[in-house]
Order: structure tokens, then sequence, then C-alpha cells
């Protein structure tokens, strides 16, 4: 039997395979309450237009909400024959009110509806992201106010370069999330225009109020232009790039959080909740919430590079490659809210190790620049030349197998004269954390001083 929602010209049903390849049920039955809020809205509209009557309206919006009720108990049997979320909720209006559910779809097609219906949904989750990302702040925030003082080896190229504190750490991460989260605040502003009413591509002849229903759905505007509204996606990608930017964010506080809680390193514990153990090596404790954060990032990019590959080649309006985005978008959206969500668990539970990260911050000369700082300070010594003086104390140090705040000052005057006892003050992690005072560096008063400007930003 041909189809009946659209099967007016044809004698035949489809093949199996292409029911399987066309059918988008059994994802986008995730978007049945936009749907039928999209559908609620329409049909007021209309009637408000004089383009059904009252009581047709009135009957399509009990009807949906019957729908709704049913799906939401489990009572609802969604069919691959019919399709998609669009065609099962309408077939089921139709048992239930009859003829007028056969009007509810004059002035619409399903290329505007699905446009609504999944705008309406990405719109849901980025202010559920936004409230996530928030919270993951507040733990980093909180964690970084907790070790204001606590001294580890700041990095580069993975080699100890100078010690900074792990609070600074922490709000490093701190500043990187809010810039994902205001890359969402920002597309959120952008896709928060209505398609409904652009009909198929190319509007319609019917008087309807494109303002109303973009009103009564929680959008600024109607977008402006039919073809535009029902080719766009836009609004899919904008979301997972920003989605797939803080991935990277996570992923690589996720890579640090592996190498930290390496018995080499040892600087940090996962807590239980977020560790699990080896079949075979009883003493393991593997940090897999945080190596799954890392993959899964991988998984959100993507994501996002698939939806994009899809949409390049299509020409306007719309064409069936656009089903194809809403498992993507659904798959990348969720993993994200989820590794936000372990992030977040993993960050409030971090058993961190003072002594570890003090010792670690020490070893490698870490401090070989306050040296050639002093000598700049104290002595007037061009940095060039003080650089050069202080690379040749660390290898002193280097060959003798001790830190440079053990290097006798007879070996450090040899080297130059103008160095005197009062070069040690500089030369251990606290001192050096401690001065680095200016602005946006990572010295425990300006860590305080900047979680506090979070504290009040981020209402916490
Ligand atoms: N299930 C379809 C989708 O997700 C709905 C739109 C179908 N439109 C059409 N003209 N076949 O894209």
């Amino acid at each position: 039997m041909s189809n009946r929602m659209w099967g007016g010209r044809f004698s035949e049903g489809p093949d199996a395979i292409m029911e399987e390849i066309n059918a988008s049920i059994d994802y986008d039955k995730k978007l049945y309450a936009q749907d039928i809020a999209g559908s609620k809205a329409h049909a007021a509209m209309l009637a408000k237009a004089g383009v059904l009557t009252p009581a047709d309206a009135e009957a399509i919006a009990k009807g949906l909400d019957q729908v709704k009720a049913e799906i939401e108990d489990g009572r609802f049997t969604f069919s691959r024959a019919l399709e998609d979320i669009h065609m099962n909720v309408e077939a089921r209006l139709k048992e239930i009110i009859g003829e007028p559910a056969g009007r509810l779809h004059t002035a619409r097609s399903r290329n505007d509806q699905v446009a609504t219906d999944f705008k309406l949904w990405v719109r849901d989750t980025v202010d559920q992201l936004h409230v996530q990302l928030s919270d993951l702040m507040k733990a980093l925030l909180a964690r970084a106010e907790e070790h204001a003082e606590t001294v580890m080896p700041g990095f580069t190229h993975l080699q100890s370069a100078q010690p900074v504190t792990f609070g600074h750490h922490m709000m490093a991460y701190v500043e990187m999330f809010e810039r994902d989260r205001t890359r969402l605040v920002d597309a959120r502003k952008r896709l928060n225009e209505c398609p409904l009413g652009a009909a198929a591509l190319a509007g319609t002849s019917f008087p309807i109020d494109r303002a109303m229903t973009a009103g009564a759905l929680g959008f600024d505007r109607p977008t402006a232009n039919s073809l535009d509204s029902v080719s766009d996606r836009d609004f899919a990608l904008e979301v997972m790039a920003a989605a797939a930017i803080a991935a990277v964010h996570l992923s690589r506080l996720a890579e640090e959080i592996v190498i930290w809680s390496s018995a080499q390193f040892h600087f940090v514990r996962l807590s239980d909740k977020f560790s699990t153990g080896s079949s075979i090596m009883p003493q393991k404790r593997n940090p897999d919430a945080a190596e799954l954060v890392r993959a899964k990032s991988g998984r959100i990019i993507g994501d996002l590079n698939g939806l994009m590959i899809v949409m390049k080649g299509l020409p306007l309006a719309y064409s069936k490659d656009m089903q194809e985005d809403k498992e993507q978008t659904f798959d990348c959206l969720q993993n994200f809210s989820l590794v936000i969500a372990a992030m977040t668990g993993m960050i409030r539970d971090l058993a961190v190790n003072p002594a570890a990260m003090k010792a670690a911050a020490g070893s490698g000369y870490s401090t070989a620049t306050d040296l050639a700082d002093w000598l700049v300070r104290a002595g007037g010594v061009p940095f060039r030349d003080a650089h050069h003086i202080t690379g040749r104390i660390v290898a002193i140090a280097a060959e003798k197998g001790i830190e440079l705040a053990e290097v006798p000052l007879s070996d450090m005057q040899a080297v130059d004269g103008r160095i005197t006892s009062d070069v040690y003050d500089v030369l251990t992690v606290d001192d050096s954390v401690r001065s680095r005072t200016s602005y946006g560096g990572t010295s425990p008063e300006n860590v305080r001083a900047m979680a506090k400007v979070w504290r009040d930003r981020l209402g916490a």
C-alpha cells in the first residue's frame, strides 16, 4: 500500500530497504514535545487567521495533548512506515480526532516543521549546557581558592618550566570554559528565529501570522527568507562547533588528570567514584573517567565534521540529506553534556597531593628564570647576559647533581662576581610564585583576587 501521507501518485509502497534508509523515527522521536508544541502554535495561529475554525483548532490542541500524554506514558506505538515524528504524531491525531487532523498541515511543510522542532531542541539543550558549564566553573573555582598557595611545576613542552600554583592552573580552565559558555550564548542569540511558516521553501498563500507562532514558541522573530529557513542548519553546526572547542578544553584537562594521577607524578588521586580497577592487576586504579572524556571529545569533533560534510554540497533548499543532521547533533551534544558532568564530578572529588607537587616544582631548575631576573634587578645585567650566566650556573648544578639553591656561592661567584648571597632569597619555589604578581600572573594573591572576581560573576 502506498504511503497515505503523500502516496496519492504512487501505486506501490516502498521497498523494505527504502523504509529502512528513509525512516528517522527511531531517533527523531526525541523531538515529540517540540513537534507537538510547534503544531499547537501553528493551529492556534491558523484559527486566528481564519484558516481553521475555532472548533477544529480546539480539537487539534486537545488531540495533540492526548498524543503527548500517550508518548510520555509509553502507550504510543511508533511506526517506521510513517517515517518520522511529524507523521507519527499526525497519524495518531487523525485516529483520535478524525477529519480536523488533516487540516493541521495547511500552510506548512515538514521542511519548516522539522527545522522548527530541531531548533527548539537545540535551544533547550544549549540552555542546559550553559548551566552545566557554570557548575563546572564553580567546581574549578572552589578548588582554585583551596589551592591558591599550592605550588606545582608549570610546564612547557611537558618539561619543568617555572613554578605555578595549582589554583592558577584551575583558574586557567575557568577562563577557557567562560569563552565556551559565551560562545553558546552568542549561538543562542543567532539561532532564535522561527522557520515555521516558510512552508516547503517558498512561503504560502495563506494569510498566516509568522510573528505569532514565533512569539508563542519563544523565538525573537520569524526567519526572514523562506529558502534560508528550510535550508539552514547553521544553528546545529554553530552549537556543535562551540561544543567541539569546549571538548578540546575538557580533553586537555582530562589528559592532565591522566598524567597527574600516574604513580610517577602522583599529584592527584581520582576518587573511587571516577576510577576503575583492573581484572588482572590488583594494584591498579585507572583514570577511566578522564580517558573517556578525552576520547569522547574526539567523537564530538567528529560529529561536527560529519554534519559539515553532509551540508556542504547541498543546493537550496531542503534535501533529504538534511535528515542526517539529527543523529550527529544528538550524539554530539548528549556526549558533550556527559563529559561536562563527568569532569565536574572528577574535579569536585579530586584529592590533591601538595607535597608531591611541591617536590616536583623544585626539580628541573625551575627557578632559573628567577636567578636571571635577580641579576637584572640587583646587578643591572642585561637580560640576555643574565640568561647566559644563569645557564652556566645550571650546568654546574647539573654536573654536581644538585638543585640551583644548593650551588655554593663561591661557584656562582666564579661564574659572575656580581652575585651575592641575597640571590638565595629568590631560588625557592615559594618565593618564585609569590613574586609573580604581574596582572594575570600566578602569585597566590593574584589567584585569590581573580577567584573573587569569578565568584561574583558566577554568583557562586
Ligand atoms: N524526517 C525529515 C527530516 O528530518 C522531515 C522532513 C522531510 N521533508 C521532506 N520533504 N521529505 O528531515
